[in-house]
């Protein structure tokens, strides 16, 4: 790969010229460019576009809550992302609550150095579709409407069956609609453009520059190039379409042979300034670019092979995000997974080892610690039943968790128990099975108490759970099952009233050893009030939602992970009640009836 090029829109030199070294990513080291849309001031800027909650989340098997959606959000602002696509808000109701809940607050919360996230909801050309987005995301300080329509001939023959002269006014009209509800910061991408014809992606690019579009998103849908060929179309693109000096021009390249962060690279190698991505690369089919990857090439590389290129994200974020995503989403990451696998920086040969303690730059080509993750060992704190509250803040913080108040107590709490029956002492993954048991189920509205569970090969399996409900009031159930588990979610389930359907169920051995952590995450589907989304895709699926437990006995792990589960579900209905009453109350006050009275 050659230098970069000069970015889109961008004024002033192109190249490396005053960047920084790999240390100037993120970390307030370097000056973030301003936002505006469609333009970049400084050359080598890259913005990073995050889309784990749309493209994401349409990983088959990953379903997301808005709570969770919204933790996200604020873990990837805190990073530093430059656009968070908050999801397809046509999709269904609960995606539409999500996005506007995310544009209200994360879309105006500012952090240290003065940034807010531009806030992005997806759409198809559709009308519809498009005054949804607007709607979920225009309370964003920043706001961003992307819609998307297929030029290739495939997909224009066999899937829109539409002539290209109807693609491109059905484009042309999208950005004109957008711009006429008030929009001004408009991201147009030609699906499946990694195999449309060059020459038909000018025409429809230029047209859609001339409608008002600021960004242009040049998807590899199919994730059919390969780096060079990537690389080149970006430049072609950037060299032949009118208009394109300015605007920025993006990539969103999917994994199916694997090459997404080199199509990515290649492409800002080929001039584009936002690179597309998620984090643990998640995404439709094989995935997407991964977050991770492309911003810790760049930063290690940028300077030296990619022509200066730099992010604005802050790397020490990485890990915990990492987490929290593979958590939330049930996406396990692979423990060859590069940067954020579990054995990123595990060094097992004799050779490696060696070298390794003679210098780690032998073996690492980044510490750790730049990506967020403290060694156990380095830190020089064994934690155990004698360590108290300020040693397990100190290791939480470190680990990228700080906590405080009473999300500090219930995990300190759950740590002393723990610690009473761990003999080798709490290590980081103990720690954070608490911390991951705690999180997404703030705002718990069942909570677990006792379970005593009898099972084996004589007699029913037979569980007896004691629970709290909202009015504090203990309740005990027994019930029978075909199994522990079985037994024990049905008891939950005759206190709580509101049975769902077990759609998945994993037990993971946190630790080693016979008195390990098992923490379990269970998925969950209705049986009433189900309700069903749309991918952008257009794949249909029901709404599911995920808890996790974690516990020396796996039936308890397991009777807290379908507790959280459930705790969700009552949580999103809530918040779908709450969205419908107000809907209600507009529709009213529009139709001119006056509101009750308040007493
Ligand atoms: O893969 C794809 O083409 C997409 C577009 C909607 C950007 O996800």
């Amino acid at each position: 790969w050659g230098p970069g090029r000069a970015a889109a829109g961008a004024t002033g030199a192109a190249g490396a010229a005053g960047a920084a070294g790999a240390g100037g990513v993120g970390g307030g080291q370097r000056r973030r460019p301003e936002y505006v849309p469609g333009q970049i001031s400084d050359p080598g800027y890259v913005r990073i576009f995050d889309t784990t909650l749309r493209d994401g989340e349409q990983s088959p098997g990953a379903t997301l809550t808005s709570q969770e959606k919204l933790a996200i959000a604020r873990q990837l602002a805190k990073m530093g992302v430059d656009i968070i696509e908050a999801g397809f808000p046509i999709a269904s109701r609960d995606d539409f609550a999500a996005v506007s809940q995310i544009a209200r607050l994360v879309g105006n919360e500012t952090d240290e150095h003065g940034w807010t996230p531009v806030i992005c909801g997806l759409s198809r050309t559709k009308f519809d579709d498009i005054d949804r987005a607007w709607e979920a995301v225009k309370e964003a300080r920043n706001p961003r409407v992307h819609t998307f329509i297929a030029t290739s001939e495939i997909h224009m023959q066999q899937k829109l069956r539409m002539t290209p002269d109807e693609v491109v006014a059905s484009a042309v009209k999208a950005v004109e609609h957008i711009r006429g509800l008030g929009c001004s910061d408009i991201e147009f991408s030609p699906e499946d453009a990694g195999r449309s014809d060059p020459v038909f992606l000018y025409r429809i690019l230029a047209e859609v520059i001339k409608a008002g579009a600021t960004t242009l998103n040049i998807p590899d849908t199919t994730g059919w190039n390969m780096p060079s060929e990537f690389g080149a179309l970006i430049a072609k693109i950037r060299d032949n379409t009118p208009g394109a000096d300015g605007v920025v021009i993006s990539t969103h390249c999917q994994n199916d042979l694997g090459l997404s962060t080199a199509n990515s690279l290649a492409g800002a190698v080929g001039g584009a300034r936002q690179l597309e991505c998620t984090i643990n690369g998640i995404g439709e089919r094989a995935g997407n670019a991964s977050l991770e990857e492309i911003v810790m090439a760049i930063k290690l590389r940028g300077e030296d092979q990619l022509g200066g290129l730099w992010t604005g994200i802050e790397t020490t974020h990485i890990a915990p995000t990492s987490r929290m995503v593979s958590e939330f989403s049930g996406m396990v990451v692979q423990p060859h997974k590069a940067i954020v696998g579990a054995n990123a920086f595990a060094h097992e040969s004799g050779i490696h080892q060696d070298g390794m303690l003679k210098s780690k730059d032998t073996y690492e080509i980044m510490s750790p610690e730049t990506i967020g993750l403290v060694r156990q060992d380095d830190a020089g704190i064994v934690l155990g039943k004698h360590s108290g509250r300020h040693a397990v803040r100190t290791r939480l913080e470190e680990m990228g968790y700080p906590l405080e108040g009473t999300a500090l107590d219930s995990i300190f709490e759950r740590f002393k128990d723990l610690a009473d029956k761990k003999k080798g002492g709490v290590v980081d993954s103990d720690l954070e099975a608490l911390v991951t048991e705690g999180r997404g189920n703030e705002g718990a509205v069942w909570e677990v108490l006792d379970a005593q569970i009898v099972c084996g090969t004589m007699g029913l399996p037979t569980a007896t759970v004691k629970m709290r409900g909202p009015d504090m009031v203990p309740r005990v159930a027994s019930a029978v099952g075909t199994g522990p588990v079985d037994a024990a979610t049905k008891a939950v389930d005759s206190i709580v009233g509101l049975p769902a359907e077990l759609t998945d169920y994993r037990v993971n051995g946190v630790t080693e050893g016979i008195d390990a952590l098992a923490q379990t995450r269970i998925v969950i589907a209705p049986l009433q009030d189900s309700e069903a989304t749309m991918t952008s895709q257009g794949r249909r699926r029901l709404q599911e939602y995920s808890g996790v437990g974690s516990h020396s006995d796996i039936v308890v792990s397991s009777t807290r992970a379908y507790v959280s589960a459930l705790n969700k579900l009552i949580n999103a209905l809530k918040l779908r009640q709450e969205a419908e009453r107000s809907a209600a109350a507009e529709e009213e006050e529009a139709a001119g009836v006056p509101a009750p009275a308040a007493n």
